[in-house]
């Protein structure tokens, strides 16, 4: 079969096509026929940095290839013994194996059937596969940990990106007041998806205009950690401060939480015991209509470059998807 593999850590373009064998799988997993990969910021962060490659690989067996990615969307040819819940022609999604090896980037790949739900029938492939890494983190941040409800007043950083935008759908599906912050250039974007308010981070500063956030979903890295400290000001006493970019540790978190008694957590999207339950949800948001995928890019498997170069940017709108 065809697939991705990194020659060495470095540029989008070592990413490089290549003829592999089609994986075997174990009795717990299903074989996808691949018809669109999702790809996300991580995903270029390990192809250039290799500590974090040897740490998705630290279980390596015989694969003699790196191949990256995890999210996917196809059709299942194959089912393991053990797999009550699939049948091969069943369209899935999912994004599994996350942290570990998954080698997703390819024409089949193996998936454990605990990570991937029936996709609906009138929702496209690309569409589907957009709508797994990135909504489970919006999932698992606003619903799992930050147990967001009814009429929350809830602050959204990147807004117009592939978490943030099912963020906003996600936090108003869920009845709260949504402020999304992105570029201004994004502003119509990010207020179609539903956000009741929409901040500029170029030209205003949240925390000026906003303090009394109940929730503050924070997808901005900064080397000093000062975007953390400022998204920390536009809580409300005893609000939740939910970081998918850096690991709240640090001193003035502990005054915060003194100060204001607010929660400061970090969030990592993981396959927990409620996944499979939640990513189902997920579906039937887009099954609805409810939830939609904003894919702005597509590109065939042979220019997964192309792909990782514009999602290193970190101002994709959306999602880009990569089809095999
Ligand atoms: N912890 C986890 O489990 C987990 C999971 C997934 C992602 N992440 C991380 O979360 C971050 C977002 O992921 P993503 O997939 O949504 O990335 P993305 O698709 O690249 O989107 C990033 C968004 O951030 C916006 N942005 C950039 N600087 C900003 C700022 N100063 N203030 C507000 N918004 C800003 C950009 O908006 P404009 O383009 O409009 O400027 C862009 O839409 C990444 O760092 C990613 O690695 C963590």
């Amino acid at each position: 079969m065809r697939a991705i593999i990194l020659k060495e850590v470095g540029a989008p373009e070592n990413l490089v096509l290549a003829d592999v064998p089609v994986p075997e799988i174990a009795p717990n997993e299903v074989l996808i026929k691949v018809k669109a990969i999702s790809i996300n910021p991580v995903d270029a962060y390990v192809r250039r940095t290799q500590a974090a490659l040897d740490y998705v690989y630290r279980y390596q067996g015989t694969e003699p290839h790196i191949i990256l990615g995890w999210d996917v969307a196809g059709i299942v040819t194959e089912a393991g013994s053990e797999v009550p819940r699939f049948k091969a022609g069943d369209e899935v999604f999912g994004n599994f194996k996350f942290v570990g090896q998954a080698n997703a980037y390819a024409e089949y790949v193996a998936a454990p059937e605990t990570e991937v739900v029936l996709k609906p029938a009138h929702v496209s492939f690309e569409h589907a596969a957009a709508a797994t890494m990135a909504a489970m983190t919006a999932w698992q941040s606003l619903v799992n940990v930050g147990k967001i409800q009814k009429g929350d007043k809830v602050i959204i950083h990147g807004a117009s990106g592939g978490v943030g935008h099912y963020a906003v759908q996600l936090a108003k599906h869920f009845g709260a007041y949504v402020i999304g912050v992105a570029s201004e250039a994004n502003r119509d974007f990010v207020m179609g998806l539903g956000a009741d308010e929409f901040i500029d981070y170029r030209s205003q500063q949240f925390e000026a205009l906003v303090t009394d956030a109940d929730i503050v979903h924070d997808a901005v890295w900064s080397e000093d950690d000062k975007h953390l400290e400022r998204s920390l000001k536009a809580l409300k006493p005893g609000g939740t401060l939910l970081s998918l970019v850096i690991y709240p540790d640090q001193p003035f978190i502990d005054h915060a939480k003194a100060e204001k008694n607010v929660d400061v957590r970090r969030v990592n999207v993981t396959p927990n015991e409620t996944y499979q339950h939640d990513l189902a949800y997920v579906a039937g948001l887009l099954a609805t209509g409810e939830m939609k995928s904003h894919v702005s890019h597509v590109f065939p498997l042979e220019e997964m470059h192309k792909a990782h170069t514009i999602v290193q940017t970190k101002n994709t709108v959306g999602k880009v998807i990569v089809v095999p």
